[in-house]
């Protein structure tokens, strides 16, 4: 059964559903910190169609169908998980929120959802697993097969259960927003990184103080098999070229390398699910990145349905830009089986740590719960498109034909 909450304390009885994370952390974190989770690439078009896509679907309810032995579990690649959610990839989160990968991996763990650590963690991918075994973890395709190899062996070799493969980052996208605010990696320490600190002193003392002094300069510890970089150095740069090469006997290689189960992430086409499944991919992430990769590129909800026909056997997820336990449930009726959540579990988890993140995925979960009782339904596979209908009149409608 769903972890419910119970006993919300007074730090977070004011954070009322996911949205309400954003304003907060805006005002913790240094305004670099807050624009790289925040922002998206160029226009935001993409950012903003993953919103409207939601928009343009309403519900059609069925009424008095009894639901009051409700279940909103699900099993993705033979584990069973409480919640039709899941927390996705996110770099530098344990620079937003003090150990904030650890926070969210427990906090999923305690909630029964899967959670994918990000390549650009900051904390070594074999203590988050030993923390919160089951962890997810994401990697990029590293250059060359040598690198590749190294990587996979790594995360074998750590008890990972879950790979997944971000495949819509060979290009580096135009993100300006990031050099508007001053943000970089590694960061570089000068004075409007300095006036900034002081000007967010909870965020400087309590995450990024207490960091150093306990853990010591954070690295990029998993985006390859050794140690990366450190977050903050006058020297370093992180490069993230030269993988424009890069095409499908890359995924080829990692399948023959790796044993478990095997998710695509950063699918939009039904041809490329095909070929991710031809491949021996076990799943895809239909995302465009949370709006951050190609700017214009659609909302993987109008996408979802496209890709689960094409695929009907594949564990087809889903991310960005979900916010509510409705967004969730249009996109089950589509077909997803888990949608996964980004920039909300984030913030939650620089407000509150592994109790923000945990408070987070209750509201959503019970967000769920209520809906899926409003909609008529107490399993999640009784959901499917006709419940529901594009928002717009057609003829018949005023006739009723
Ligand atoms: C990394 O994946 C990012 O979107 O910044």
């Amino acid at each position: 059964m769903t972890k419910r909450q119970t006993n919300v304390s007074s730090r977070m009885r004011g954070f009322l559903s996911l949205a309400d994370f954003e304003p907060a952390a805006k005002r913790r974190l240094p305004r670099p910190l807050f624009g790289y989770v925040h922002g998206a690439t160029e226009d935001n078009a993409s950012l903003a169609d993953n919103r409207a896509a939601f928009d343009e679907l309403g519900f059609i309810p069925r009424v008095l169908r009894n639901v009051s032995q409700r279940s909103q579990a699900i099993e993705l690649f033979g584990v069973r998980y409480e919640s039709p959610v899941g927390i996705a990839p996110m770099g530098i989160s344990s620079l937003t929120g003090y150990r904030g990968d650890l926070a969210q991996a427990k906090a999923a763990q305690a909630y029964g959802v899967p959670m994918i650590l990000s390549a650009a963690s900051l904390i070594r991918l074999e203590e988050v697993i030993e923390a919160a075994p089951g962890t997810w973890f994401q990697m990029y395709m590293p250059k060359t097969f040598g690198e590749m190899h190294a990587l996979v062996d790594r995360v074998s070799a750590a008890n990972v259960s879950t790979l997944v493969v971000t495949v819509d980052s060979s290009v580096v996208p135009n993100r300006e927003n990031n050099m508007r605010t001053g943000f970089r990696t590694p960061l570089r320490p000068n004075l409007p990184l300095l006036r900034d600190g002081i000007m967010h002193p909870t965020w400087s003392l309590f995450t990024f103080l207490r960091t150093i002094l306990r853990h010591g300069m954070p690295h990029f510890e998993n985006a390859s098999a050794e140690r990366g970089e450190p977050l903050l150095s006058h020297r370093a740069n992180r490069d993230f070229s030269g993988r424009e090469h890069l095409d499908w006997d890359a995924i080829r290689a990692i399948r023959a390398r790796w044993q478990g189960p095997l998710v695509l992430k950063g699918i939009l086409h039904p041809g490329d699910a095909v070929m991710a499944r031809e491949i021996g991919a076990d799943g895809v992430i239909v995302s465009n990145h949370g709006g951050r990769q190609l700017d214009g590129s659609v909302s993987p909800l109008r996408m979802l349905a496209h890709v689960v026909k094409a695929c009907p056997d594949m564990t087809v997820m889903i991310d960005s830009g979900f916010r509510r336990g409705t967004d969730v449930l249009k996109a089950v009726a589509l077909g997803a089986k888990c949608a996964f959540i980004g920039r909300p579990m984030n913030y939650a988890a620089c407000i509150g740590g592994q109790e923000g993140v945990e408070h987070a995925i209750g509201l959503i979960n019970a967000e769920l719960r209520a809906d899926m009782g409003l909609l008529g339904v107490t399993r999640l596979d009784e959901l499917g498109p006709h419940f529901l209908r594009v928002k717009r009149f057609e003829a018949g409608d005023i006739y009723g034909a």
